[in-house]
């Protein structure tokens, strides 16, 4: 298994590029079967869930080519409409593909993604959608079989803005006979660009980015060309590693608007961002003040940026209270944190951080990939070495972070233990 050694004391300077957003790619990854014709994506990011989401969709009977960036699927052969087990356990997001194959073929068959390593991830707002659009639900074995004989709009109001469960619920709804409408629905940009692969389709689907987004059944569908956005989770990533270094980097290909809630949580701890039409720069001289946040939904504080803001916290001039408020288990990154010297105390959803003046090397394991994420950034402050075992977790959302942050002046080995 690979692990890192991040040498600590380290000062953040120069330019990084973002690549395409990880959140975006699978679902559009996913709509592609709606379609039996050709969809070609740009700006695809190297990212251990673009393959797993490509081996889910080859399973499926899809042909699909990824060089360079440049994602090519072949729908045509798609004869399958289940989805392989292994894929889902190792992904929940292979889920995605449960709208569109509702969408083409009228039934679809999953097993239950069962938990992970950030809490509970149930489905119910998915499947309550698909049921209120005409679709028979079986749950049994550990298995989920949707179908339905006619599929049509439906009037759906999630009592959770799920970014899945909206995402899922439009693309069962591009093939749908009539209207669907849903209301409270999920407003992160990746929402949007999905509309907008949709749309290059030939969908009707409109509305993304607020709270209804209406969409007209069609009965056609044609190839796209389609080019990803930025990676807004990958940017402030970058963001905050130049903040706890102290550092002043420059980070291109965003779009600042995408950023606002993150850039705004630095500013208020003291960090200087400065917004260009496609980049930002970010300063950070001394150590960074204490503030409190809360995790929530687009355009709130992003729950996928908690753990690395956590660790800019945890060097933080005073006491910091952050309530996780989209899942249920976030802070498995605290105990890692701690082993660094961090003082953080969990209660329930809430965490509390004493800022102290220094962490100081450990071994340290990723839970997750934002938590480990989190632990290369706390390492890049730390005092001396730190040894951040599961490294897979971080490749599953970010490509070449040891490279990229190496780029910027970091000191980070990738190395390979033989057990
Ligand atoms: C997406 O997950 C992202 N993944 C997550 O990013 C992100 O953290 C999350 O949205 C919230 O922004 C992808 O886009 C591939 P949700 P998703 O449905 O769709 C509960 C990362 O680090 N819920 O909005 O699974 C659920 O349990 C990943 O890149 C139900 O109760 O998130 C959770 O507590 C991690 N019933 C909350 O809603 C449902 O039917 C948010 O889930 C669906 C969800």
């Amino acid at each position: 298994m690979e692990k890192f050694i991040v040498m600590g004391r380290t000062r953040l300077e120069g330019t990084v590029r973002i690549g395409g957003s990880k959140n975006a790619v699978l679902p559009i990854m996913a709509a592609s079967l709606l379609t039996s014709k050709n969809s070609t994506i740009f700006d695809v990011p190297h990212l251990t869930d673009v393959l797993t989401m490509k081996k889910v969709l080859e399973h499926l009977g899809a042909r699909v080519n990824f060089t360079s960036e440049v994602l090519e699927v072949d729908t045509s052969g798609v004869n399958r409409h289940e989805v392989a087990e292994s894929l889902t356990r190792q992904m929940r997001a292979s889920n995605l593909v449960m709208g569109p194959l509702l969408g083409r073929f009228h039934r679809v068959r999953v097993s239950h993604p069962g938990g992970c390593d950030i809490g509970s991830r149930p489905m119910d707002l998915h499947l309550k959608g698909f049921q209120s659009m005409g679709a028979a639900i079986h749950e049994r074995y550990g298995f989920i079989e949707v179908e339905a004989n006619d599929l049509h709009g439906a009037e759906i109001h999630l009592d959770f803005p799920s970014v899945g469960a909206t995402e899922n619920l439009m693309m069962a709804a591009v093939l749908a006979k009539g209207q669907t409408v849903i209301r409270n629905a999920a407003k992160e940009p990746e929402i949007v660009d999905l509309q907008n692969f949709l749309n290059g389709l030939g969908a009707k689907v409109k509305g993304a980015g607020l709270d209804v987004i209406r969409v007209e059944g069609v009965t056609s569908l044609n190839s796209v060309e389609y080019t990803i956005i930025p990676d807004r989770i990958e940017a402030g990533t970058y963001m905050t590693a130049g903040a706890i270094t102290g550092g002043d980097i420059l980070i291109t290909n965003v779009i600042p608007e995408h950023l606002e809630p993150i850039s705004a949580k630095l500013r208020e701890t003291g960090v200087t961002v400065t917004e260009y039409p496609d980049s930002v720069r970010v300063q950070c001289a001394g150590r960074a003040r204490a503030v409190d946040f809360k995790t929530m939904p687009y355009p709130g504080f992003p729950t996928d940026m908690q753990p690395q803001v956590m660790a800019l916290m945890a060097t933080a001039d005073g006491t910091t209270v952050i309530a996780e408020t989209i899942f249920d288990n976030r802070f498995k990154h605290v105990d890692e944190l701690r082993r660094m010297g961090a003082n953080i105390k969990v209660e329930g959803r809430a965490a509390i951080i004493k800022g102290v003046p220094r962490l100081s090397g450990a071994f340290v394991e990723a839970t997750d990939l934002r938590a480990g994420a989190a632990l290369v950034l706390a390492g890049l402050a730390a005092e001396d070495a730190t040894i951040i075992e599961n490294i897979y977790h971080i490749d599953r959302g970010y490509a070449q972070l040891d490279g990229k942050l190496n780029g910027l002046g970091a000191r980070i080995m990738r190395v390979n233990n033989h057990r």
